[in-house]
């Protein structure tokens, strides 16, 4: 098993954010989480990268229980993030934005890569090497030199992923990477998950758009205000009918607002 998560818990105050949460991705898998907004699921994904401590329960990568390791460990154990919000450096290209990636993989860090000292002159040339390989990846190669902020929202989401696959992590985490882009963006996003998960990545998808999900992953896990209330295949998950009725609550609950 590539990750196994048992019984995760978070509390904030009062609030189980995270309840007893367990779930696993096999190799080569696109596992997904979904559920309504607060349902818990970015703090699922913070709990599984090891950016927020958990209350109770065990995340294991490749076997290996990593319960108590922080993110840069988990990262240099073959775990890589990519977040909801996208986190690019301004006046930097894509391959640059692309190259922080890298850092995960190599003896000395990025940054005293980028000061040029005698003897990381090569790993900074290796460094470039994989950053041009997540770049054709994602199909931004006549992009690389670009400024990564001049390029719209959804072509950022792309670097952010090839940022993640820089250095060939074992499994990719995506949080909401579908958020805020529609039609031809999000119909490119998705056919770019289609050829990860073609070429052999393993993920692991936290998305709260039902619909975007149900075409992408074999199994998929639903929470609802931190509880897990279904798994299964996507046709399993999307006529159980008390997935449909906490989506359809939230939806009430929109539709009052609106
Ligand atoms: N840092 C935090 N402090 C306090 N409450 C939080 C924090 N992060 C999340 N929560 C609460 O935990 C619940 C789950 O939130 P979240 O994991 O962001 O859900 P989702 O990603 O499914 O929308 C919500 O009730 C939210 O308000
Ligand atoms: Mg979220």
């Amino acid at each position: 098993m590539i990750l196994e998560a048992q019984g995760l818990t978070r509390r904030f105050g009062g609030v189980v954010a995270v309840n007893q949460v367990s779930l696993r991705v096999a190799q080569g898998d696109l596992a997904a989480v979904i559920g309504p907004n607060g349902a818990g699921k970015s703090t699922l994904f913070h709990l599984i990268s090891g950016h927020l401590p958990a209350d109770g329960g065990r995340v294991a990568l490749h076997d290996r229980d990593i319960s108590n390791l922080a993110p840069d460990q988990r990262a240099r154990l073959g775990m890589a993030i990519a977040f909801q919000s996208v986190r690019l450096f301004r006046g930097m290209t894509v391959v640059e934005n692309v190259m922080v990636g890298g850092h995960a993989w190599t003896r000395h860090g990025f940054v005293s890569a980028f000061l040029r000292l005698p003897g990381q002159r090569r790993e900074e040339a290796a460094i470039r090497a994989e950053a041009m390989r997540a770049v054709q990846l994602v199909g931004l190669e006549s992009d690389a030199d670009t400024l990564a902020e001049s390029l719209p929202l959804g072509v950022q989401r792309e670097i952010q992923v090839a940022r993640a696959l820089c250095g060939r992590p074992s499994l990719l985490l995506l949080d909401e990477p579908a958020s805020g882009l529609r039609g031809a963006e999000r119909e490119r996003l998705a056919q770019l998950i289609e050829t990860l998960r073609a070429e052999g990545v393993s993920m692991l998808l936290v998305e709260h758009d039902v619909a975007f999900v149900t075409r992408l992953a074999g199994r998929i896990t639903v929470m609802d205000r931190g509880s897990v209330i279904a798994e299964g295949t996507p046709a399993e998950v999307q006529r159980d009918p008390v997935v449909i009725g906490a989506y359809l609550g939230q939806d009430r609950t929109r539709a009052t607002r609106a």
